[in-house]
C-alpha cells in the first residue's frame, strides 16, 4: 500500500484516481462486449481510443511536469538521478492505440475475425493493465517521497495545481 502523504501536495493522487477509474471502466467494457456484434465493436473502439489517448497524455504530463523537474532538482543538489528512470519509455500504449485503429477495419469483416480481434485486444489490454497498476504504485511510493524530500511544500502545491490543470478531464 502506498504511503500516505498530505493530499494537498500529493501530485499523483488526483490523476491516478482518474486513471484507476478508467481501468475499472474498460475492464467492464471489455468483459461485456460481444465481439460478434458489429455495433458493439463500433461502440467500444472510440471509448477505448479515448481512454488510451488519455493515458498517453497522462504519461506526457508526468514526463514534462514531474519527472523532468525531479531530474533537474536532483542534478542541482548533486544527487544521481538514475532512479528517476525513463519509466514511460515502453511502447505498450502505442501498440494498443495502433491495435484499436486496426479494429475499425474489423467492423467490415467476418464474425470470426472480430472474435479473433477481441481476443487479441483483451490480451494486449490485460498485459498493459498488469504493468500499469504497479507502475502507478511505483510513482506514488518512490517518486512522491522524492518530491517531498527535494521540493518545498509551496513548490509542491503549485506543481500539483499545474499537473491537474494539464489533465483535460477537469
Ligand atoms: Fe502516473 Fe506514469 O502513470
Amino acid at each position: 500500500m502506498a504511503p500516505k502523504f498530505p493530499d494537498e501536495v500529493n501530485v499523483f493522487l488526483v490523476p491516478h484516481s482518474r486513471m484507476k477509474d478508467l481501468v475499472g471502466t474498460y475492464m467492464d467494457q471489455l468483459s461485456t462486449t460481444d465481439f460478434r456484434s458489429n455495433g458493439a465493436l463500433e461502440h467500444l473502439l472510440p471509448l477505448l481510443e479515448n481512454t488510451f489517448t488519455e493515458f498517453k497524455s497522462h504519461e506526457h504530463i508526468e514526463n514534462q511536469y514531474i519527472m523532468e523537474r525531479l531530474k533537474q532538482r536532483l542534478k542541482l543538489v548533486d544527487v544521481t538521478s538514475q532512479s528517476v528512470c525513463n519509466c514511460h519509455g515502453d511502447s505498450q500504449l502505442v501498440e494498443i492505440l495502433n491495435l484499436l485503429r486496426d479494429g475499425y477495419t474489423c467492423t467490415s469483416k467476418s464474425i470470426s475475425e472480430r472474435i479473433n480481434f477481441g481476443s487479441q485486444l483483451q490480451k494486449a489490454v490485460s498485459e498493459f493493465t498488469k504493468q500499469f497498476i504497479p507502475h502507478m504504485e511505483e510513482e506514488e511510493e518512490i517518486f512522491q517521497p522524492m518530491l517531498m524530500k527535494y521540493f518545498a511544500y509551496e513548490e509542491l502545491l503549485l506543481l500539483k495545481q499545474q499537473v491537474i490543470q494539464q489533465h483535460e478531464f477537469w
